[in-house]
C-alpha cells in the first residue's frame, strides 16, 4: 500500500470545509513556515526534497524557485497553473474539488518562500464548479486569518485570487497563462526572458502546477529529507495519476514514484487490470502529448527491465522505446481500440488548440489531422504514412512553445510502433477492427 501525502484525507466527509480540514492537521505547515523558517530555508527544504514539477516537464521545483529574480522594490508573483486541459489528465481537478484547502495552504507557504504578496490560481474555465469550491475555501481562509494582512501576526501579507480561463489548452503553457491573466489573448511569449525574470506585468514570476504546490505542504511538515526517501533516484515523493481508458478501476491514484507499471495496471489496489478480460494493446502513460507505448513496452523496458512509474524509467531508451511521465494522465487501450483513430482524435485536438502563432504548428497540425482523417476513412495512400512522419519532424522543435512537440510526438510514436496498422487502413480499409493483433497473453499480475 503506497503512502498518501496529498490524498490521505481526501475522502473524509466535509474535508473541503475549513473546520474539518483544520481538525485533521490543516495549515500546520503555514504555522511552521511563517513562524519558524526564513523564506530561504523553505526554498532549501524544497530543494532537499527533490520535488520535480508535476505539470509535465518535471523541472526541479527548488531550483526553479532559486532562479527567481529579486530586484528591490519590484513585486513578485506566484501563479498556480490549474489549467489542466491535457486529454487524459484530471488529477488537479480531483485535488482542488476534494481538498481545496491543501492547495491554499501550499500557496501560502510557497508565496511566503518566494516573497510574493499577491498570488493567483489560474483555473481552466470548464472547471466552473471548482472555481466556486476554491472561492469558498479562500473566503474561509481569509476569515480565519490565513490570508490577508499580517498573517499569524508575522507581518506577512498575502492576497490570493482565482482567475478562470476561457477554455484554451494553450493557456496552460506558462507564458500564455501570464498573457491571459494580463487580459490578453493567450499566446505564448518568446523566451528568454523567462518568467523568473519577466513574468506577470513584467515582474519576476513563478508558475507551478497545482500538485507541485500542494506537495510543498508535506515537505514542510515532514522535512525535505523525509520526502526524498520516498520514490526512486531523481523521482522523489508521490505522484497523482489520473487513470482512464479500458481498465476496471479508472480514477485518481496517489502512488510512490517508482511503482512497477505492471503492478499499477493489474493490481486491484490501482487500475485492477484490463476491462472485460481483454488484452492490453497500448498505453499512453503521461497524457495525450507523450509517446504511446505498445503492449510489450508497457510493463518492460526495451532491455527487459521492469518499467517503473518514474521520470527516468518511463523515458528509458528515449522516444524510440520509451515515453514520459508527463502530467500523469494514464490512458489504457485494449485490443479492440484503433490506434489510427485515436491518433487522429488527438491530432484534431492539437489542431483546434494551436494558438496559430507559429506556422509549423498552425499548418502542420491541420495537415496531420487531414491526412489522418483520410487514412482512418479508407481514403489514404501508403505514402501518407511517411508524409505524416515528415510533417511531425518539421513541427518538432520549430515552435515558440512545446505545443508543437506535443502534437508531433503522438503521431510519430503511433507510426513508429503501429506502422502495420496504418498500412492496413490503406490496404484493407477498416480491417483494423477485425484483425488479430498477435498480442501475447499478458502475464498474470505479480501482486
Ligand atoms: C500547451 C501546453 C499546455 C500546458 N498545460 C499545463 C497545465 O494545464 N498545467 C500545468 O501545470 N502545466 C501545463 N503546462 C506546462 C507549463 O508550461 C509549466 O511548465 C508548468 O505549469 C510548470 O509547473 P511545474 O514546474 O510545477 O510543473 C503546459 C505546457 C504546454 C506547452
Amino acid at each position: 500500500m503506497g503512502r498518501k501525502l496529498l490524498l490521505e484525507n481526501a475522502h473524509i466527509e466535509g474535508i473541503h470545509t475549513y473546520e474539518v480540514y483544520r481538525k485533521h492537521g490543516g495549515y500546520r505547515s503555514v504555522e511552521k513556515a511563517l513562524k519558524t523558517m526564513s523564506p530561504d530555508a523553505i526554498v532549501e527544504e524544497v530543494k532537499k526534497s527533490g520535488l520535480r514539477g508535476r505539470g509535465g516537464a518535471g523541472f526541479p521545483t527548488g531550483m526553479k524557485w532559486s532562479f527567481l529574480a529579486k530586484p528591490e522594490g519590484v513585486p513578485r508573483y506566484l501563479l498556480c497553473n490549474a489549467d489542466e486541459s491535457e486529454p487524459g489528465t484530471f488529477k488537479d481537478r480531483f485535488l482542488m474539488e476534494k481538498i481545496p484547502h491543501l492547495l491554499i495552504e501550499g500557496m501560502i507557504v510557497s508565496s511566503f518562500a518566494l516573497g510574493a504578496n499577491t498570488s493567483y490560481i489560474y483555473i481552466r474555465g470548464e472547471y466552473s464548479w471548482v472555481v466556486f469550491i476554491l472561492e469558498k475555501a479562500i473566503a474561509e481562509a481569509y476569515a480565519k486569518g490565513w490570508l490577508g494582512k499580517n498573517i499569524l501576526g508575522t507581518g506577512y501579507d498575502l492576497d490570493l485570487y482565482v482567475n478562470p480561463g476561457a477554455g484554451a489548452y494553450i493557456c496552460g503553457e506558462e507564458t500564455a497563462l501570464i498573457e491571459s491573466l494580463e487580459g490578453k489573448r493567450g499566446n505564448p511569449r518568446v523566451k528568454p526572458p523567462f518568467p523568473a525574470v519577466k513574468g506577470l506585468w513584467q515582474a519576476p514570476t513563478v508558475v507551478n502546477n497545482v500538485e507541485t504546490i500542494a506537495a510543498v505542504v508535506p515537505i514542510i511538515n515532514e522535512g525535505g529529507e523525509e520526502y526524498a526517501k520516498i520514490g526512486i533516484g531523481r523521482s522523489t515523493g508521490t505522484k497523482l495519476i489520473s487513470a482512464g481508458g479500458n481498465i476496471n478501476k479508472p480514477g485518481v491514484y496517489e502512488i510512490d514514484l517508482g511503482l512497477p507499471m505492471e503492478e499499477f495496471l493489474y493490481s486491484d489496489e490501482w487500475c485492477g487490470g484490463i476491462k472485460n478480460g481483454k488484452r492490453l494493446k497500448a498505453c499512453v502513460p503521461g497524457g495525450s502529448s507523450v509517446p504511446i507505448l505498445p503492449h510489450f513496452l508497457v510493463c518492460k523496458t526495451a532491455t527487459g527491465e521492469d518499467r517503473l512509474m518514474s521520470y527516468e524509467s518511463l523515458s528509458d531508451g528515449g522516444f524510440a522505446t520509451g515515453s514520459m511521465l508527463g502530467s500523469g494522465g494514464f490512458i489504457v487501450y485494449d485490443e479492440d481500440q484503433c490506434i489510427v483513430r485515436n491518433t487522429w482524435n488527438f491530432t484534431r485536438f492539437y489542431h483546434h488548440e494551436s494558438c496559430g502563432q507559429c506556422s509549423p504548428c498552425r499548418e502542420g497540425t491541420g495537415w496531420m489531422e487531414k491526412v489522418l482523417w483520410r487514412l482512418e476513412n479508407g481514403q489514404g495512400k501508403l505514402s501518407d504514412i511517411d508524409l505524416l512522419v515528415d510533417v511531425a519532424k518539421k513541427i518538432e522543435g520549430n515552435t515558440i512553445c512545446p505545443l508543437g512537440d506535443a502534437a508531433a510526438w503522438p503521431v510519430a510514436a503511433a507510426i513508429r510502433h503501429f506502422r502495420e496498422e496504418f498500412e492496413w487502413h490503406v490496404n484493407e480499409p477498416k480491417a483494423c477492427m477485425e484483425r488479430n493483433y498477435g498480442l501475447v497473453k499478458e502475464p498474470v499480475a505479480v501482486v
